[in-house]
């Protein structure tokens, strides 16, 4: 069974009240989101491999240590775009990978629309960044594209996840470490996250007004 780790950190379930009410606003929300995303990229990079590398100060050389892998960064467009620049923050070398993925509304199954991942020479590890994980639908396509691609070591990153889509990635992926805020209680029947916060893609982008 693969890790969930949910943020119990006060700071979390703060801005993460702020995230879901109705009431917020496209350019508070995009701060939210970026808030929200570092402390979810501090919990989800904690075990991360590092090698000796020397360092010189202005007094002594040192022995420090650095970043030893290759890490990729994989937004799922469009609402994981909101998560990048919190992520590169943290992880400057980070490459970063776009996956288009859309849920179609009739049928709420993943539709694929962009990739452009190379054939070969994977990244060490990977993390797949999405605000919202509803059925998993959308997860398990990001994690298998990347799995094709060879990638090893998936770790998925969302803000808000239904017990659906946790169970779905869990039962497809098991060696996925998964870290989100909150698992909320359950999906509607329009299979949208309940409490949850809306669609986060039309609220970081303004787009409410488009369906
Ligand atoms: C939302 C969300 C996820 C997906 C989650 O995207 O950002 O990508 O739905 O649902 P799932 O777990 O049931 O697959 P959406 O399809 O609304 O696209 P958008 O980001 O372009 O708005």
């Amino acid at each position: 069974m693969s890790q969930l780790t949910q943020l119990s950190h006060p700071v979390v379930q703060h801005h993460l009240a702020a995230l879901r009410h109705v009431e917020t606003q496209p350019a508070e929300f995009r701060r939210l989101v970026r808030r929200l995303t570092t402390l979810l990229a501090c919990a989800a990079t904690e075990d991360l491999a590092l090698q000796d590398c020397t360092v010189q100060t202005p007094l002594v050389s040192m022995t420090g240590q650095q970043l030893s892998q290759r890490i990729g960064l994989v937004p799922i467009l469009r609402a994981g775009v909101g998560m990048v620049d919190s992520f590169l923050e943290l992880v400057p070398a980070a490459e970063v990978w776009h996956l288009g993925l859309y849920r179609d509304e009739e049928t709420a199954q993943p539709v694929h629309y962009y990739d452009k991942l190379p054939a070969d020479n994977p990244v060490d590890v990977a993390f797949v960044v999405d605000p919202m994980l509803a059925t998993g639908g959308s997860a398990v396509a990001a994690l298998t594209t990347l799995t094709n691609w060879g990638v090893t070591d998936l770790r998925l990153l969302s803000l808000i996840a239904a017990p659906e889509g946790v169970e779905e990635v869990q039962g497809r992926f098991p060696d996925v470490a998964i870290t989100v805020c909150v698992v909320d209680e359950c999906l509607n029947e329009q299979k949208f996250i309940v409490p949850g916060l809306g669609d986060a893609g039309d609220r970081i982008f303004n787009t409410q007004g488009s369906d």
